[in-house]
C-alpha cells in the first residue's frame, strides 16, 4: 500500500514494508546473552512487534577501538529478527560515543557553559564541531550503510538520538564566527543587529566575538538568541550530512531523527531535512495537564510536514525513572495513551525499550517486557495492544484537517525567556500550554503551526504571547484578520523585530493596527496576586463573563478597539483587560493578561464559535475527540481521560473498528474510564472532494 497523498518514494516503500498501524520499540540486544534473544523475538511476535529501533547506542559495541569493527553480533541479531518477520529502524550510534574516541581526541567531549568539559559514562557527551568526532561518526555511519542497505530487514534510519548537546569549547566558538559572517557578512552589520553601542560592546575585530560564555552580569540578549540558533543549525548540520550519507547508500530508506521537545532544535526547520517526523513523548501521570500536553506535542509534529502523519518513536509502557517521583501509569492509560498519538496522526506506537535493563542507568525505567516478565500487568497490556492495533491498521496514511492553528515557535520560546524583561519568569511552554488547553477542551482540531507557515486554511488563529515578530509575521497576521480570520493574541506579543529591538511606535508595536489599541505601561502582577475581571458593561457577547487576571496586566489604551472585559480592582480598575477589534472582514481579540483557565476557554470558545469553527463532536469534559479522513471514511477517535465513564450519542454511523459493532447515529456509547473508540464513517460520494486543510 502506497501513501496516495505523499509524493514520497522512500515513506511509500517503508510503508509497502510496514503497512498499517506500527509496533515496537528500542531493542538493545547487546546487553543481553543469546538466548534471551531467543526469548525476545518469540515474544516480540507474541506481542505484534514488527519494528525494532536497533543500535542507538551501539557505537563501543560496534567498533571497540578506532577503526576496529565487530558486526557479528548485529549480523547475527539482524538476521534474527528478520527471520521472525520484524523490521529495523538502525541506528547511527553517534549520540554516545565510545570512551576510546574520547582518549584518542580529548577534544570530541563537550564543554559546558563555564568551561568544564564533561566525562565520559553517560551519553550525548560529543562536540559537534569536532572534526574527530564528526569524521568516525560518519564512517561507522557509512560502514553500517553499506553492511546493511541491503538486508531486507532494514526499514529505516534512526540517526543518532534526541539531539540536545550544546558545547562552548574552542571549536565551536570558531563556528559561531563563522555561522555570524554568513549571517551578517560585515561586523558593522553584527554591532548593528546586536545593538553593540549599550554599555561598551561594539567590535571592533572578529576575533573579539565569542560564544555567550559566563559574562559579569547579563550576556546581550541578541548574541544569546544568535547562539541558540546557531546551536540548532549546527546539531541540524551533523543531522543533514548523515541523511545525505546514508540517502546515497540507500537511496529507498527513509531517514529520521527522533524530536522529543528539545529547546536547543528547531523542529520546525529540522523537520523540512527529514523524510518522516519522529517523536519521543513522555507524558507525566503525576501532573493534571500532561495528556493535553501530549496533545499539543502530537498536533505539532503533525503540523511539521504539512499534515503528514509521524511515527512515535519512543513512549513508556509505565513509569519513567528519571524525574524525582516516576509515577506509573495506571491500568489502561499506556492503551489511551497510545490511541491519543494515532488519534493526532501518529502511524505508529512505540516504546523505550523492548525488554527493561537489569543494569545501567535505566534498569528502573518501564519496559515493554518488564522484569517480572509475562506474568506482569505492563506485559499483558502491551501484549494486548499490539494485537488490537492491527484492528485500526486501515488509519494509516489518513490526515486530519483543522481549522483553528495556534503558533508554536522556536525563536520566539529563545527570545521571550531572555533577560531583563518587566517579568523574567515566563514559561513560554506553560503559556503555549494554557492556550492550547483552551482549545483542547472545546473539542476542536488544531494545527501548530509558526507565522512563517500559510495561514489561509484557518478561520481562527491563536497566538500566546509571541513577543518575536519579524515584518512579514506581522503582515501576515495583518492579512489573516482581513481576510477574515478570527484571531486571539495574548499579552507581551508583537514586542520585538528578530534582532530582539523593539518594534517602535506604543506597544505592540508589531500588531498595534491589528489589534486597534496600545499598552502604555506593563504591569507585571507579583507571584501570587489575582485581579478580577468581568465583562465590559457595554458588551453583550460575553454577558456574565467573570476571570480571574495573574501574573500581567497590561496599561491598554483603546483606538478604535472595544473592551470586551475590564478589571475591577486594584490601579487599572475600570481599564481593558480584553479588547476586540474589527479589522477588514474579520476580528482580532486581545488579551492583556493571564486568564484563568475557563475564562480562557470561555472565550477561545466564544471566539470559535463566531468563527463557525466547531467541536469534532459533542462530547463531555475529559472525553477527547480527534478525525482522521482519507478519501472514502472519516475515523473518529473517543478518548475518555476521565476517572469514569462516560457518554456520547453519536452523531453519525459508523463501525467500531475495536470491537466491530455497529453504532448508530443518535445510538449512546458508553465508555469506561480510559477507554477509546475509533468509529469509521464512510463518507457519502458528495463528501469525498471535501479539501482537507492539511493537504499540500
Ligand atoms: C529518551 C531517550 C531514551 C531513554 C528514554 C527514557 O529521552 O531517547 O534513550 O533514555 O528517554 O525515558
Amino acid at each position: 500500500m502506497s501513501d496516495p497523498r505523499t509524493n514520497d518514494p522512500r515513506m511509500n516503500t517503508f510503508r509497502s514494508r510496514l503497512p498499517g498501524v506500527v509496533y515496537g520499540g528500542d531493542y538493545n540486544p547487546e546487553q543481553w546473552p543469546r538466548e534471551v534473544w531467543q526469548e525476545d523475538v518469540r515474544l516480540m511476535r507474541a506481542a505484534g512487534v514488527r519494528l525494532v529501533s536497533l543500535g542507538v547506542f551501539s557505537w563501543a559495541m560496534l567498533e571497540p577501538a578506532d577503526g576496529e569493527f565487530d558486526f557479528s553480533w548485529l549480523d547475527e541479531i539482524m538476521d534474527l529478527l528478520w527471520a521472525n518477520g520484524i523490521h529495523v529502524n538502525l541506528a547511527t550510534p553517534n549520540a554516545a560515543p565510545p570512551p576510546w574516541l574520547a582518549t584518542d581526541f580529548p577534544e570530541i567531549l563537550s564543554m559546558d557553559r563555564q568551561g568544564v568539559r564533561h566525562g565520559i559514562g553517560s551519553r550525548g557527551h560529543f562536540c559537534p564541531s569536532s572534526p574527530a568526532y564528526r569524521d568516525r561518526s560518519r564512517r561507522i555511519a557509512t560502514k553500517l550503510a553499506e553492511r546493511y542497505g541491503s538486508h531486507p530487514a532494514l526499514a529505516m534510519w534512526h540517526i543518532g538520538n534526541e539531539y540536545h548537546s550544546d558545547c562552548f569549547c574552542d571549536l565551536c566558538d570558531d563556528r559561531f564566527r563563522e555561522w555570524l559572517r554568513q549571517r551578517y557578512g560585515t561586523l558593522d552589520e553584527l554591532n548593528h543587529r546586536w545593538g553593540t553601542e549599550f554599555w561598551s560592546q561594539r567590535y571592533g575585530d572578529w576575533s573579539q566575538v565569542h560564544l555567550p560564555r559566563p559574562v559579569r552580569g547579563w550576556v546581550n540578549p541578541t548574541r544569546e538568541l544568535d547562539f541558540s540558533r546557531f546551536t540548532s543549525d549546527l546539531l541540524l548540520e551533523l543531522v543533514t550530512q548523515e541523511r545525505d550519507l546514508l540517502h546515497q547508500i540507500t537511496p529507498d530508506v527513509p531517514a529520521t531523527t527522533n524530536f522529543f521537545g528539545c529547546r536547543l532544535t528547531d523542529s520546525h526547520r529540522w523537520a523540512k531535512e527529514l523524510d518522516v517526523v519522529a517523536f519521543d513523548c513522555y507524558p507525566d501521570p503525576g501532573k493534571p495537564h500532561s495528556m493535553s500536553v501530549a496533545a499539543f506535542q502530537y498536533d505539532l509534529m503533525r503540523t511539521l510536514r504539512g499534515g503528514q502523519p509521524w511515527l512515535l518513536m519512543e513512549q513508556a509502557a509505565g513509569a519513567v525513572s528519571q524525574w524525582k517521583t516516576n509515577q506509573v501509569k495506571q491500568p489502561g492509560r499506556m492503551r489511551l495513551g497510545s490511541y491519543q498519538a494515532v488519534a493526532h496522526g501518529s502511524d505508529a506506537v512505540m516504546f523505550f525499550q523492548w525488554r527493561a535493563s537489569r543494569q545501567g542507568q535505566e534498569k528502573f525505567h518501564s519496559a515493554m517486557l518488564p522484569h517480572g516478565g509475562e506474568k506482569t500487568r505492563t506485559w499483558q497490556e502491551v501484549k494486548a495492544l499490539g494485537n488490537e492495533l492491527r484492528a485500526i491498521d486501515e488509519i494509516a496514511t489518513a490526515r486530519t484537517s483543522a481549522q483553528a492553528a495556534i503558533v508554536w515557535d522556536w525563536q520566539n520560546w529563545w527570545a521571550v525567556e531572555g533577560c531583563a524583561h518587566p517579568d523574567n519568569a515566563f514559561d513560554y511552554r506553560d503559556t503555549v500550554a494554557r492556550h492550547y488547553r483552551a482549545l483542547w477542551n472545546s473539542q476542536v482540531a488544531v494545527d501548530v503551526v509558526t507565522l512563517d507557515d500559510d495561514l489561509s486554511p484557518y478561520r481562527v488563529l491563536v497566538i500566546p504571547n509571541q513577543y518575536l515578530m519579524t515584518r512579514q509575521h506581522s503582515a501576515a497576521v495583518h492579512r489573516f484578520v482581513e481576510d477574515g480570520g478570527h484571531l486571539v493574541v495574548s499579552y507581551f506579543s508583537g514586542i520585538v523585530d528578530e534582532d530582539d529591538r523593539i518594534v517602535e511606535g506604543g506597544y505592540p508595536g508589531a500588531l498595534r493596527e491589528v489589534i486597534g489599541a496600545h499598552v502604555q505601561e506593563f504591569s507585571p502582577l507579583p507571584a501570587e496576586a489575582t485581579v478580577p475581571v468581568r465583562a465590559a458593561a457595554e458588551q453583550t457577547a460575553l454577558t456574565g463573563f467573570l476571570a480571574t487576571a495573574s501574573l500581567w496586566q497590561d496599561d491598554l489604551e483603546t483606538e478604535t478597539a472595544r473592551p470586551l472585559a475590564v478589571y475591577r480592582k486594584g490601579h487599572l480598575a475600570g481599564k481593558a483587560a480584553v479588547v476586540e477589534h474589527e479589522l477588514g472582514q474579520g476580528r482580532a481579540v486581545y488579551v492583556g493578561t493571564r486568564l484563568d483557565d475557563d475564562a480562557l476557554k470561555a472565550l477561545v470558545r466564544h471566539v470559535l464559535d463566531r468563527a463557525g469553527v466547531r467541536p469534532v463532536h459533542a462530547a463531555p469534559r475529559g472525553v477527547e475527540v480527534t478525525e482522521r479522513r482519507t478519501d472514502t471514511n472519516v475515523y473518529l477517535f473517543l478518548l475518555n481521560h476521565r476517572q469514569d465513564k462516560a457518554t456520547v450519542t453519536l452523531d453519525r454511523s459508523g463501525t467500531d473498528l475495536i470491537t466491530g459493532c455497529r453504532l448508530e447515529a443518535g445510538q449512546t456509547l458508553v465508555l469506561d474510564a480510559a477507554d477509546v473508540a475509533v468509529v469509521r464513517c464512510p463518507l457519502s460520494a458528495s463528501q469525498h472532494a471535501e479539501p482537507s486543510s492539511s493537504d499540500s
